[in-house]
């Protein structure tokens, strides 16, 4: 089999768009309404080439729209034989656009990957603002990305991902050593989505829950994390109904692996986050099967996992000032014998018990007994993330995740989601959609006791809400749309894994930091 790709290399360079050794050089051009103008990274490499990189670029049919990338050979005016012109849109962004960063994140993004095959890309993205700097570079290294492990031999037209991406500081005005913190920072996290994206990425025979709990622990331990892993004896020991309701009818035993981070020094008041993520390594519905097509992306069912597990590791690396402990069940859902049935009633962790309506609805019934678990730990604040339902996908499409949850937490998850790029959009949990739920047998059915789909989103974040003590602060996150590509890459967002929400996760961690 061929080798993973490994992650591109970040540095930091003082040379300029002109003389930077390097194979393509990066720069911005906008459009507002007819005009076509150069962002100021462009400047120097406009005068190398005697003031005609506009006309030049109009010629070969330019027109600086937001992900647009025109390749100009320079042949001997820089040092680079190519200068890649990617549009960033209007100067001043109209109201409804990306904010600026994500509009550069995107604009680097879109120009590596333009740019796949090339060994050294410069970047001469620049604009007035300084913080804009993480932004190009976390695009520029999400982008640099593909998933090639599974071909027993790349085709003769394959183009690896750039393999070097040189931040050209000389037209920042900021220092190299700043930067170079700028670039460690980014490099913590964008390795972080790499890890979530492979693991969402491997398919699902070769990533079933106790492989999966091994490759998180071995990861978390490598990152000095402290990590224990419940394995089937132990979820059973310790009454872990919904878990192992779930992994029933599975030959590969459902888990519950548990991370925990603790801030630099001891002694100070520290507040403590939980984050939660969803681990089905595969998706069969159950009993209650699913549909043969598209089926197979059901391999990403574990992608709130995988972006827990893999924040972690950036966390460990980031070192906020706060606590952060991380619960992850994982487990197969699979129709077979033994496997959980429409009808059974499950005794959770902590003692609710649940009417099975439908066993394709698995991520709230592992998910309820990790926030259980986590409630054991009193965090401040609880955020759950999971690829919980079609509904998502139907109410917001297939970029922008669902929040639901206690009302300021909601509003600070969203505000982290719009910053990182990763939008997402708060949606309510109404009394009639907790109603609805009431069991004529148990305590509460695990979906709409008469089976109602409408809405059904708010009817996975009802259910969770139940497992949640009063006091704490908590989000859901349903993010069954925006972690998995289904279509055409876009942006720094390549098919298949997107590692949606991983970077707000770190976002919201930092703020808790921060802010408190
Ligand atoms: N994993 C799915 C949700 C999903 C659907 C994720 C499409 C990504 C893309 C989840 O376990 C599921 O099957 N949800 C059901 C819930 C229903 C039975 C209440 C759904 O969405 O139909
Ligand atoms: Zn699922
Ligand atoms: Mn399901």
């Amino acid at each position: 089999m061929t080798r993973p790709t490994e992650a591109a290399v970040l540095t930091v360079s003082a040379a300029g768009a002109v003389d930077a050794e390097v194979d393509a050089v990066v720069v911005g051009v906008h459009r507002d309404g007819e005009q076509l103008s150069l962002g100021p990274g462009a400047v120097a490499v406009d005068a190398a080439l005697g003031g005609r990189l506009l006309e030049v670029l109009a010629r070969l049919g330019a027109n600086g729209v937001a992900g647009e990338v025109v390749k100009v050979a320079t042949l001997g005016a820089t040092t680079a034989p190519v200068v890649a012109a990617v549009g960033l849109g209007p100067v001043e962004p109209k109201p409804g656009s990306p904010e600026p960063h994500e509009n550069f994140r995107r604009a680097a993004g879109a120009a590596i990957r333009a740019l796949v095959g090339t060994e050294r890309v410069g970047l001469a993205l620049v604009d007035s603002d300084p913080t804009l700097t993480r932004a190009v570079l976390e695009g520029a290294a999400l982008a640099a990305y593909d998933f090639v492990q599974y071909k027993s031999e790349l085709p003769p037209t394959y183009r690896p991902p750039v393999r070097e991406i040189v931040y050209l500081a000389d037209a920042t005005g900021r220092g190299e050593i700043e930067l170079q913190g700028e670039v460690d920072r980014v490099k913590a996290v964008t390795d972080a989505v790499r890890l979530a994206r492979n693991w969402i990425n491997t398919p699902p025979n070769d990533l079933r829950p106790p492989t999966f709990a091994a490759q998180a622990a071995s990861a978390a331990a490598e990152a000095g994390l402290e990590v224990e892993v419940l394995d089937t004896d132990a979820l059973q020991e310790g009454g872990y109904g919904g878990i192992l309701a779930v992994g029933l009818g599975s030959a590969a035993g459902p888990q519950l692996v548990r991370i925990a981070y603790e801030p630099p020094t001891s002694g100070g008041e520290y507040k403590h986050v939980a984050l939660i993520g969803k681990g089905i390594t595969f998706d069969t519905g159950g009993i209650s099967i699913k549909p043969a097509q598209n089926m197979q992306d059901m391999k990403s069912d574990m992608s709130g996992a995988a972006c827990v597990i893999a924040a972690m590791t950036a966390i460990a690396a980031l070192r906020p000032a706060v606590r952060v402990t991380a619960y992850v069940p994982m487990a197969e859902n699979m129709p077979s014998g033994s496997a959980y049935r429409p009808g059974d009633v499950v005794t959770m962790y902590g003692g609710t018990k649940v009417e099975v309506l439908n066993t394709d609805a698995e991520g709230r019934m592992i998910l309820a007994d990790a926030i259980a678990r986590a409630a054991e730990d009193s965090p401040d604040y609880l955020v759950e993330t999971s690829t919980l339902t079609g509904g998502q996908i139907v109410s917001l499409g297939e970029r922008i995740s669902g929040v639901m949850g206690s009302t300021e937490l909601l509003e600070r998850v969203k505000d982290a989601g719009g910053r990182t790029g990763e939008p997402m959009w708060p949606m309510p949990l109404p009394d009639e959609v907790r109603s609805g739920m009431d069991s004529a047998i148990a305590d509460v059915t695990q979906i709409n006791a008469g089976f109602d789909r409408a809405g059904h989103m708010l009817q996975g974040g009802s259910f969770l809400s139940r497992f949640v003590p009063d006091g704490v602060e908590w989000a859901h996150i349903d993010i069954a749309g925006p972690s998995y590509n289904t279509k055409t890459p876009h942006g720094y967002t390549p098919k298949g894994a997107t590692g949606v929400p991983l970077r707000t996760l770190i976002a919201i961690v930092d703020d808790i930091a921060a802010k408190g």
